[in-house]
């Protein structure tokens, strides 16, 4: 019995320690707070590392027919909206080492495209998105929890900007939306999840220090990990 006890601990070891072999990263915060641009200043650091970027809107539920003809008093902004199944069955599966196809959305036209990506063999994931700290299950996969934490008037005047240049919108459009279901929606779910957060970064991307920092801890958890792999190093399992 002893023996049996001694193997299935070595088996959850064995499992927790190859669960924990990729570093998985989750940054949420508004619309247009600079989560994507923070994520490119992160990966411009690691240069040497295999890093994905995985967004949270790649996992919005496709409109039905009928919310389509009707978009313009639908909430992205709202949990609901988000199909948390696959999204949550993607981030278990990467963080289990194994290989997965994460599907593309279409803000133009509220749908999912043919095209996947794979993700595999890779050392740090990134997952990034409004409500991405929002369920216990996807934050409890995460090694590091950030929040990024930009004044409402900049992330509003970027996104008018953005979703005009970008996501096919008009100017009435994108004031109608953010203040009928963007800012509600951002103070009743996305402010919220703050509090999960390890480290929070006030002005975004312009945050250079916080940045280096983030990244410093990043190269030190790899290393840690590397360290951990090399057989019969000091905490090899
Ligand atoms: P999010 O991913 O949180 O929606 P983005 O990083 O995509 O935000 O930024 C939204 C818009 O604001 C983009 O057009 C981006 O180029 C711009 N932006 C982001 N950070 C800054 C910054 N520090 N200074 C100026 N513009 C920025
Ligand atoms: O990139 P960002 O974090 O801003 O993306 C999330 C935003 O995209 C949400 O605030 C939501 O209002 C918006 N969105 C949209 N149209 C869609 C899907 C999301 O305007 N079809």
């Amino acid at each position: 019995r002893l023996d049996n006890r001694i193997y299935s601990n070595l088996l959850l070891y064995s499992s927790s320690y190859y669960y924990s072999k990729m570093l998985m990263i989750c940054i949420a915060g508004g619309t247009a707070s600079g989560k994507t641009t923070v994520c490119e200043e992160i990966i411009k650091r690691l240069e040497n590392k295999r890093i994905s970027v995985i967004c949270l809107d790649s996992f919005y539920r496709p409109l039905t027919h009928d919310e389509l003809t009707t978009v313009a008093s639908y909430n992205f902004d709202h949990p609901s909206a988000f199909d948390w199944d696959y999204a949550t069955r993607a981030i278990k599966e990467l963080k289990s080492g194994n290989h997965f196809n994460i599907p593309t959305y279409c803000f133009k036209t509220h749908n999912r495209l043919e095209e996947t990506t794979p993700i595999a063999d890779i050392d740090v994931i990134i997952f990034e998105g409004i409500l991405s700290l929002y369920t216990q299950e996807i934050r409890d996969q995460m090694d590091i929890k950030i929040f990024v934490d930009t004044d409402s008037d900049t992330r509003l005047s970027r996104r008018v900007l953005r979703d005009i240049a970008e996501r096919g919108r008009n100017l009435e459009g994108v004031l109608y939306q953010y203040e009928k279901f963007v800012k509600p929606s951002f103070d009743e779910y996305i402010l919220p999840t703050k509090k999960y957060a390890d480290v929070i970064i006030p002005r975004g991307a312009d945050n250079v220090v916080a940045i280096d920092l983030i990244v410093r801890h990043i190269r030190s958890k790899l290393q840690d990990k590397d360290n951990n792999m090399k057989p019969n190093s000091v905490g090899n399992h």
